[in-house]
């Protein structure tokens, strides 16, 4: 891209020269002698310094009248500055308002989260946000460079579905022509032919839940990166899977320093996430919840006990994990609570081969997996039990005719795992227009 002002991340190589840059005015503060004009440009934060002597009346006088988030073009010579934010400063010498903004709603106060919402497209630029979403975009580059680097092969599944993959309940319906269309709850069921094709496959995407909870994990609409591996079984799912986990840590603290510091990230709470992790069956967590000491916890907290046989609340989830310091893989749940293509343990039925991967500090479950059904005659004995519409996956069903092998799979929803990353409690922030029960504005 050629254009003939900076960026500020660029400033390091144009120390002692006269530079243009363009962006908003960010914040402005003055006394008598001298003004300070913060410059965003996406790339980071300026501090523009204009003193009386050094200036035109003119210009000094403009610092004062430019409206805060109006678009404009400073010149100046750019200096070193450590205590600066990024390191430079810039000698103010010239300023042009190429928009002047109207009155900004959003002060530098503290504004309720409604507000901030509402007001998302002009909320996108204040200084949390930039930060979230700037590990959110690591965070996704990560995950392609894993899946990349390890001969996976990126399919991407069809939103528009004729059939239900996380059951029935959660559906978004729509008209489809003369058919009933559903969004895609995930990319599963299409990635497993293509792992029989592929060998390695994964798909990335936004996927819909006509979730009815209003708690600080669950989005209407969120993105899920879904890997399937053909010959696959439940071991080397937990490997890959914590590997993956790894992987992605340790890129958002290599890549996103200064967006954990701007956040006040404890960052040993990150470090310390190596594998391999913990592992648990699903009767011992449950051992763990119904011990007194746990059972006290759920009292006080208000929160329902935990009942063997159940799923996880997200009390339970915070109680499971608060006593290690990385992610919990928690595996072999009741089969009769989870999704009906997965593969119930050869040796006791009552217990799917499948992995929950709850994170530490209460984040909760943050990959949920499982090795798949790969006897047709099992797959359409579990596709009647739950009452599925059978012609709707003959395809699905499909595929254990033709070489069928065992094969395995998981999903992490990103919003959940950028939540983890940035320590912020609440997972609306993760996403650029988040889509929630009560929000479909902006
Ligand atoms: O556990 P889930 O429902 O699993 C599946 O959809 C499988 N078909 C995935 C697979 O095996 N390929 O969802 C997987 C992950 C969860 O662990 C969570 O991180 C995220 O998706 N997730 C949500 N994130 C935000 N809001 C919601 N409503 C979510 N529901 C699930
Ligand atoms: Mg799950």
């Amino acid at each position: 891209m050629s254009r003939e002002t900076v960026y500020i991340r660029d400033l390091a190589g144009h120390v002692g020269q006269r530079v243009e840059l363009q962006g908003w005015l960010f914040h402005k503060r003055s006394s008598g002698k001298v003004k300070f004009l913060v410059l965003r440009d996406g790339t980071g934060y300026l501090q523009c310094v204009a003193f009386r002597n050094d200036v035109s009346p003119e210009l000094f006088d403009r610092c004062d009248r430019v409206p805060l988030e109006s678009s404009i073009r400073v010149a100046g010579v750019v200096r070193k500055d450590d205590r600066a934010p990024g390191g430079h400063e810039l000698g103010l010498d010239e300023l042009a308002v190429i928009h002047q903004a109207e009155e900004y709603p959003i002060q530098p106060k503290e504004h309720g989260v409604d507000f901030l919402f509402d007001l998302r497209h002009l909320y996108l630029r204040s200084r949390t946000p930039r930060a979230v979403l700037g590990v959110r975009n690591e965070v996704v580059q990560a995950c392609r460079d894993f899946f990349y680097g390890r001969g996976f092969v990126l399919i991407d599944s069809p939103i528009l579905t004729p059939a239900a993959c996380e059951g029935t309940t959660t559906l978004f319906e729509t008209d489809y022509f003369d058919q009933t269309a559903y969004l895609a709850q995930s990319g599963q069921l299409y990635l497993e032919p293509a792992c029989m094709a592929f060998g390695k496959v994964y798909c990335f995407g936004p996927t819909f839940r006509a979730e009815k909870s209003k708690t600080r994990r669950h989005l209407t609409e969120f993105w899920m990166v879904e890997p399937e591996v053909a010959f696959l079984e439940l071991p080397g799912l937990m490997e890959l899977a914590e590997q993956f986990l790894e992987h992605l840590v340790g890129r958002v603290l290599e890549r996103c320093p200064e967006e954990l510091k701007f956040l006040e990230r404890d960052v040993s709470r990150l470090e310390s996430v190596r594998a391999p992790f913990p592992r648990l069956t699903y009767d011992e967590a449950a051992a763990i919840l119904l011990e007194d000491r746990a059972q006290e916890r759920m009292k006080e907290a208000g929160a329902p006990p935990f009942v063997r046989g159940n799923d996880f609340g997200g009390l339970d989830e915070t109680l499971l994990t608060e006593r290690f310091d990385r992610p919990v893989m928690v595996t072999h749940w009741p089969t009769a609570i989870k999704a009906f293509y997965m593969q119930p343990d050869p040796g006791n039925p009552s217990q799917a081969l499948c992995l929950d991967v709850l994170a530490p500090e209460g984040y909760g479950e943050i990959i949920g997996g499982s090795q798949r059904i790969h006897d047709h005659d099992l797959l359409l004995r579990r596709i009647e039990e739950h009452g599925l519409p059978v012609e709707a996956f003959r395809w699905y069903l499909d595929i254990r005719r033709y070489g069928t092998v065992p094969h395995s799979g998981f999903g992490m929803g990103i919003e959940r795992f950028v939540a983890w990353m940035c320590g912020i409690p609440h997972i609306r922030e993760t996403i650029p227009y988040p889509r929630q029960i009560h929000r479909l504005y902006p």
